[in-house]
């Protein structure tokens, strides 16, 4: 077994309930397989944000998505903080998310956010069902980003995601990312975020 399969075994999520397969398995890698994204499956990842469910269906998200070659590319990367510069340049693809600030009536839309969210989402699912791994940032100048593409200012940038398949080399990572690649993933446990009839953590769960 090659040492990233090792990895992807070894980080399945030690859930406490039984989940589904693909979601227990997903993680955020800094490592992908030196390998394009074909294009099918490029648009089966749109595909699935396609038809995730949006506030009065005004499918607010937007991408802007590079190869790893091109000049595009390289923006995103020079976008990044240099922390996340270190390995998303393992990736073949690099993506830009943004949402529409306004509704159709020209007011804000208030869940547009969260409409890019449930669209990535999807996405994630979507992509691991592909064996295809994604690694979201908040890390980069995003005004930055939207100068440099011409990004209209009705618009906002979210994230950047590094994309591609589960596999690479460890030796890709310093030391210190080797470690995080391989250390054991952890969650806080239900009761500190769902909460039964009332507000707080005491009598829930
Ligand atoms: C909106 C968002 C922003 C993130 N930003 C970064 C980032 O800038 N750099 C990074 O290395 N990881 C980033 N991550 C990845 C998280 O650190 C990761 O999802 C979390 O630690 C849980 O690990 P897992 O995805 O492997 O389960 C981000 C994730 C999300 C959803």
């Amino acid at each position: 077994m090659t040492a990233p399969e090792q990895i992807q075994l070894e980080n399945i999520a030690d859930s406490d309930y039984e989940i589904f397969a693909l979601l227990k398995q997903r993680y955020s890698p800094r490592i992908f397989k030196d390998k394009k994204i074909t294009e099918q499956h490029l648009h089966q990842l749109f595909e699935a944000v396609r038809w995730a469910p949006s506030s009065n269906n005004q499918q607010p998200w937007r991408f802007l998505y590079a190869e790893k070659g091109s000049e595009a590319y390289r923006k995103i990367i020079d976008n990044l903080t240099d922390s996340n510069k270190i390995w998303a340049k393992n990736a073949p693809l690099l993506i830009l998310t943004a949402y529409k600030k306004e509704t159709e009536k020209g007011k804000e839309n208030l869940h547009a956010l969260h409409d890019l969210g449930i669209g990535l989402g999807a996405m994630t699912v979507q992509a691991q069902y592909m064996g295809i791994a994604m690694h979201h940032m908040a890390g980069l100048d995003y005004k930055k980003a939207q100068h440099i593409f011409n990004i209209p200012e009705d618009f906002h940038i979210v994230t950047a995601i590094a994309l591609g398949y589960y596999g690479g080399e460890l030796d890709d990572l310093p030391q210190k990312l080797q470690e995080k690649e391989i250390s054991e993933r952890q969650r806080m446990p239900q009761n500190q975020f769902a909460f039964k009839n009332s507000w707080g953590t005491d009598q829930n769960i």
